[in-house]
């Protein structure tokens, strides 16, 4: 029997996170994401994740030293090269700035790569848009570092909540990624950048930017029930509805809808995002009654960080920004205690292919 896109395989044991799809919950390392969302930073939840996985991994206080230092290392490491990276898309030339850094396995190696997507990310955006990097504030807490690197003034707290909304989320295709190629023994580089490349497609982190095009297409043609009927029926998919395995809401849209509303200035754009869902939940009802069709994490990613101040180009290295967290554990995880991953394929003729 061939088990197409692996739905219900059971490949690992973690003790990272665990997602419950017909209850709505998300559980991190024993917390609920209510628990951490918005409560801690992204630095203690690293620190909650990576407990156990690096044998001289700090108390939470030093961790955050230390990724403040990891920073401004890998900022030192790629700035020569940032004006060429900067030629390519913010994506791809984050993923190649990562690629300088070390294929290791140690707690350094790991915060490098932890630390690489929040530095090149907002290096890339500043020289792409004609200016110059800021570097890094190894000072500062991680999020709020992202934000003053970006040249903006506000909204760490909210990007910081996004970092640890979307920090593990279980086996998910870029965390299946980093785990295959951790349990070949590579280093935790070539783990990361598998993660990367996975996440880059809009069935999974590629979502959020097309979001911003969906809700300014809708706020220009006026009517969302006209536009989102007319995308379906044109078979295009909803992008930020839909999940592998919610069978309920994601209850990271709530953690990040709750941080959108806290920032100055959101209301008019949340309220409308807010009458967009309703009409895309009611069209997808219809469009495919016996399927449970339930906005994700990517429809209020999309608001809150155009709210903090990325442009849409860049949602998916922000996402990259928090999931290394979970990448890197995964990866040790599996390194540590798994065992080498090699699926069978069944070999069939050309005309059973077509038939
Ligand atoms: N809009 C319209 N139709 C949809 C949507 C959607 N957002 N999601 C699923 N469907 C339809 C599919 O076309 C399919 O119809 P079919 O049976 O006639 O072919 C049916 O619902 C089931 O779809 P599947 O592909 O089996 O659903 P799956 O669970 O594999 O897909 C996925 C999940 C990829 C997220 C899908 O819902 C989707 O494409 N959503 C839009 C993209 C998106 O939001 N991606 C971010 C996901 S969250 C994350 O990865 C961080």
């Amino acid at each position: 029997m061939i088990h197409n896109g692996l739905d219900d395989i059971i490949v690992a044991a973690t003790v990272l996170s665990d997602v419950d799809g017909a209850a709505g919950q998300l559980v991190i390392r024993g917390h609920s994401l209510d628990e951490l969302a918005g409560r801690q930073s992204f630095e203690q939840v690293l620190h909650l994740l990576w407990q156990g996985f690096f044998p001289d991994l700090p108390d939470p206080a030093a961790l955050t030293a230390r990724l403040g230092t990891a920073r401004a290392e890998v900022y030192a490491a790629t700035a020569a090269l940032l004006p060429q990276l900067a030629r390519r898309p913010v994506y791809d030339a984050m993923r190649a700035g990562a690629a300088l850094l070390g294929d290791g396995t140690t707690l350094d190696d790991a915060l490098r790569l932890a630390a690489a997507p929040a530095v090149l990310t907002p290096a890339l955006l500043r020289l792409q848009a004609g200016g110059t990097p800021l570097p890094p504030d190894p000072a500062l807490g991680h999020a709020a570092d992202v934000v003053r690197m970006l040249g903006r003034d506000g909204g760490a707290a909210a990007l910081d909540t996004y970092l640890v909304t979307v920090c593990d989320h279980g086996l998910n295709a870029s965390t299946f990624a980093a785990r295959v190629v951790a349990s070949t023994q590579a280093g935790l580089m070539s783990s990361v950048l598998a993660g990367l490349g996975a996440l880059k497609g809009p069935l999974h982190g590629g979502a959020p930017g097309p979001i911003i095009t969906m809700l300014d297409e809708i706020a220009a043609e006026g009517d969302a029930r006209r536009w989102l009927e007319r995308a379906v029926h044109d078979g295009e998919r909803l992008m930020g509805f839909g999940h592998r395995i919610y069978r309920t809401r994601d209850p990271r849209a709530d953690a990040l809808k709750a941080a959108v509303a806290k920032l100055p200035k959101s209301a008019g754009r949340l309220a409308f995002a807010e009458a967009v869902e309703r009409e895309a939940l009611a069209v997808l009802a219809a469009h495919k009654p016996g399927r449970v069709l339930q906005t994700n994490v990517e429809f209020y990613t999309a608001l809150l960080l155009e709210a903090v101040g990325f442009p849409a180009e860049a949602f998916t290295a922000v996402f990259a920004m928090g999931r290394v967290a979970g990448w890197l554990a995964h990866a040790r995880e599996q390194a540590l205690t798994g065992r080498l991953i090699r699926p069978q394929s069944v070999y069939v003729s050309e005309e059973q292919v077509a038939a």
